[in-house]
């Protein structure tokens, strides 16, 4: 890969010390006084695109700060690196990959090319074998080992190959089928594989492990696990009816035991966190079935195609991230709340967490040195209003600024009753109260006791975006995760870091390995570790032979 020259390090270019210098010029200024300055200022701090509407009005920012943050990202080359995403050069430099997930989500007429070859005809071969499998399954016509038909899906994998898939069965329950079971199986805790099965029927059981690796412990433990409840009730032969495989390891999934022919493949140019619409899906695609899986690629194509099209100053993920990058590195926010305002979303702040600090938590820049500014933000959050009656107090008067995203749709799925005008009135009260609080004045006015106005001033000035959309579809979800997904590229490209690898888990999964046999070993191996390591181990020890 080509890397635009960089020229100065980041912290020592001109425009970031701009940056620098007008934060101290921007500090004094409060949500309230930039609103009476600017009554207009939500009139053109606001953008539209793939269905979107995002008010991104109530972040401590002038137009100058948007010009500024806009003139870094031209700096940092940001539409040629978006331009080098889609061309499939190898933009994951320590693993030497292309960065492709969005010729997942290709129509058949795109060409996205990885090393020379058109990789488009590969997506689709996959799709369509995941499709006339989808109808074999839904229809009833693939049988399991005693004839009957499956009832029940149960997807086997870990991180990205179930994050994915869990949020995405939670967010388009509307849309599934519902006289299936669907369930997932991540931890290694084994409680996760019992109660996951407890009441289900093998022969009514279709397993999908789901690895790009096809090595993951937890997911391979799962999975003999598996295969052993399975064949404790069937017999040995009936892992050809009951398990299929998604992975880019044919060799592995073959030495299982499941038959290639169920597998589904997908690339190495595909990271993990960002594979939920590849056949990792295939549990989504179950569910909802081809017509709204379509429907769910469109609205990510939708997406990419605004992100790699639309100018910078009107495009989401670029405004979204440039902000996330105002916040979290020049304003110090360590955080940034994701509140959807939609039960069907209470996944998305996990799969979020995954595909924003796996990517983002990142301390080496491209160029092998230690960045000096802070990088990737702790992403969190659980859906409105249920998060307001546990922790948004801290938000509106804690001593830390947390930055939020609020999002909501103009319609509901069950319209009942005062709900859903009750829920958004909630979302955009949330957005009001945190950036206008509620001051000394307004308080005495209320005619509360003086000694109880210092407890109940809230400051404002607690920034918020707020993210609309028509309504939760399969369209929708997919817009709305791939604007997240340009956002976090977006600001890997601020930051000179790497995106799209993950170095980081590494260590603790090699620890572990080295761990296992020290808990279980007979006689005791020598501890070589800290004395806290040694002591716990000691402690488990004990306990197991008790
Ligand atoms: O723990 C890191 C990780 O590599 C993630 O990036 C990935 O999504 C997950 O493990 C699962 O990996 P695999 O799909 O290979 O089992």
């Amino acid at each position: 890969m080509t890397i635009p020259d960089q020229g100065l390090p980041l912290s020592r270019r001109e425009t970031w010390k701009t940056l620098l210098a007008h934060r101290t010029a921007i500090t004094p200024l409060t949500l309230a006084s930039l609103f009476a300055d600017d009554p207009f200022r939500a009139d053109h701090m606001n953008a539209s695109g793939a269905g979107l509407f995002f008010d991104y009005s109530k972040n401590r920012i002038t137009k100058g700060t948007l010009e500024l943050l806009l003139a870094l990202a031209r700096e940092c080359h940001l539409p040629d690196r978006i331009e080098q995403m889609f061309s499939g050069e190898k933009i994951n430099p320590t693993e030497n990959r292309a960065v492709l997930h969005v010729a997942l989500r290709s129509s058949r007429d795109d060409v996205f090319r990885v090393d020379g070859t058109n990789v488009v005809p590969e997506v689709h071969a996959v799709l369509d074998r995941m499709f006339v499998f989808a109808r074999k399954i839904r229809s009833g016509d693939w049988r399991g080992q005693t004839g009957l038909p499956i009832r029940n899906v149960i997807n086997i994998g870990i991180g990205g190959s179930d994050l994915g898939p869990v949020m995405a069965y939670e967010a388009l329950r509307h849309y599934s089928r519902r006289d299936m079971n669907f369930r997932f199986v991540s931890n290694i805790d084994p409680t996760d594989f019992h109660e996951a099965t407890r009441d289900l029927d093998p022969a009514e059981t279709l397993f999908i492990v789901s690895s790009k690796t096809f090595t993951t412990l937890e997911t391979m433990t799962n999975a003999q696990t598996a295969r052993k409840w399975l064949q404790n009730a069937l017999g040995a032969g009936a892992v050809e009816k009951h398990f299929v495989a998604v992975s880019t390891n044919t060799d592995a999934v073959r030495a299982f035991g499941i038959n290639p022919e169920n597998m589904f493949g997908f690339w190495d140019w595909v990271g993990g966190r960002y594979s939920m619409d590849s056949a990792i899906g295939l549990s989504t695609l179950l569910a909802v079935g081809e017509e709204h899986f379509q429907s769910l690629l469109e609205g990510f194509r939708e997406m990419d195609h605004h992100f790699r099209l639309t100018p910078l100053e009107k495009n989401l993920p670029v405004l979204h991230g440039l902000l996330c990058v105002w916040e979290g590195t020049f304003l110090g926010s360590a955080t940034r709340g994701v509140f959807p305002y939609d039960q069907y979303l209470k996944r998305f702040p996990a799969y979020l967490q995954q595909l924003t600090m796996e990517s983002n938590g990142k301390h080496t820049s491209l160029d092998g040195t230690r960045v000096d500014y802070e990088t990737g933000p702790v992403f969190w959050g659980e859906p409105g209003t249920n998060g307001q009656h546990s922790f948004y107090q801290l938000i509106h008067q804690g001593t830390r600024i947390i930055p939020s995203d609020l999002i909501g749709f103009l319609h509901p799925l069950h319209p009942t009753g005062p709900h859903h005008d009750i829920l958004i009135a909630n979302l955009f009260a949330q957005s009001e109260a945190l950036a206008f609080g509620r001051t000394e004045a307004d308080l005495q006015k209320q005619g509360v006791p003086p000694a109880l106005i210092p407890h109940r001033i809230c400051e404002g000035n607690r920034p918020t975006n707020v993210l609309l959309a028509e309504q939760l579809t399969p369209h929708t979800l997919g817009t709305l995760i791939a604007f997240y997904e340009h956002s976090v590229f977006t600001q890997g490209i601020l930051w000179n870091i790497d995106s799209f690898d993950q170095w980081g888990v590494e260590l603790g999964k090699i620890l572990a390995q080295k761990i296992l046999p020290e808990l279980t070993g007979d006689p005791e191996p020598p501890l070589e570790h800290d004395s806290s390591t040694n002591a716990l181990i000691k402690r488990y020890r004990e306990a197991r032979l008790s």
